[in-house]
């Protein structure tokens, strides 16, 4: 699980942690590969899901997957549990602060786009690159988009476009992968609250005009994402493959 530290990645790992419902009696659970950049905070949010569910299995690998040098750690590290990779949810992504695209300065634009690429095409396919070989058959891979993707983000013009390219990567990988029966799907949340990605709450008109654009009238919570996650890559949600889930209070309703 990458950007397992906060927001949507910390309650998916937390879902995960817990024991299966298809599992029935058998109280199974997985062991739970929690990866981000900052250690505390992810050994925080670690500690978090510990103390909130009892027998909860996770670990917690430090690291910055914007960079081709990640895959050996990640797949060194999956590689030490001695178990195969069933799922793999690639959660880690950043909005970068946006440059203002009519002042001119093309380098900061390019700067911005190139910022949000990294921090949301190449985090994935480095995961997904590093850790494919381990998987086993039958399992199911998660890459997280967003409402941005399919109407831009309001901020920075280089984060939609890069949540955008995930979406031609899924259906991608879904057919390289679908000989094997490894599920390859992207969730597309709109607004989410309680996360970390808006660096703090957001101002109270914007989120009042993010919440109103719903039909349901209130925002994504980080649990409603964390179980179209985990259905997707169980068993009762194997046959979904090659698909954008947009989850989001039908924000994108009649528009
Ligand atoms: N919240 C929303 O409204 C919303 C809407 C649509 C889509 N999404 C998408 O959903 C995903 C989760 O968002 P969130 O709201 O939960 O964000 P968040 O609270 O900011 O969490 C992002 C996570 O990604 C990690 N991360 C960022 N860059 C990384 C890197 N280079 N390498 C490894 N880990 C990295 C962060 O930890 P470190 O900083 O310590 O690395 C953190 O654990 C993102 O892909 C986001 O774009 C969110």
């Amino acid at each position: 699980m990458t950007g397992a530290s906060a927001g949507i990645g910390k309650a998916t790992a937390k879902r995960f942690a817990a024991p299966a419902r298809h599992d029935g009696a058998s109280g199974t659970r997985d062991k739970v590969l929690m990866v981000a950049r900052h250690e505390q905070r992810l050994v925080r949010a670690a500690r978090e899901i510990e103390e909130s569910v009892p027998g909860a299995d996770v670990e917690t690998l430090p690291l910055d997957l914007s960079d081709a040098d990640a895959a050996k750690t990640l797949r060194d590290r999956a590689g030490a549990t001695g178990l195969p990779v069933g799922a793999l949810l690639c959660c880690a992504g950043a909005v970068p602060p946006p440059a203002d695209p009519d002042a001119g300065d093309v380098a900061a634009v390019l700067t911005e786009w190139e910022s949000a690429y990294r921090a949301n095409v190449v985090t994935a396919v480095v995961a997904v690159e590093a850790l494919v070989p381990s998987m086993t058959d039958g399992g199911g891979i998660v890459l997280y988009s967003s409402i941005a993707a399919y109407r831009g983000s309001g901020g920075s013009g280089g984060y939609g476009a890069a949540k955008a390219a995930l979406h031609s990567y899924v259906h991608l990988l879904a057919t390289r992968l679908g000989p094997r029966r490894i599920s390859v799907n992207a969730i597309a949340p709109g607004y989410v609250a309680g996360t970390d990605l808006f660096g703090g709450a957001l101002p109270a008109a914007r989120e009042k005009t993010l919440i109103g654009q719903t039909v349901l009238g209130r925002a994504g919570d980080p649990v409603d994402v964390a179980e179209l996650g985990h259905y997707l890559c169980s068993p009762p949600g194997a046959y979904i493959t090659s698909q954008i889930l947009q989850i989001n209070g039908g924000s994108l309703h009649g528009v």
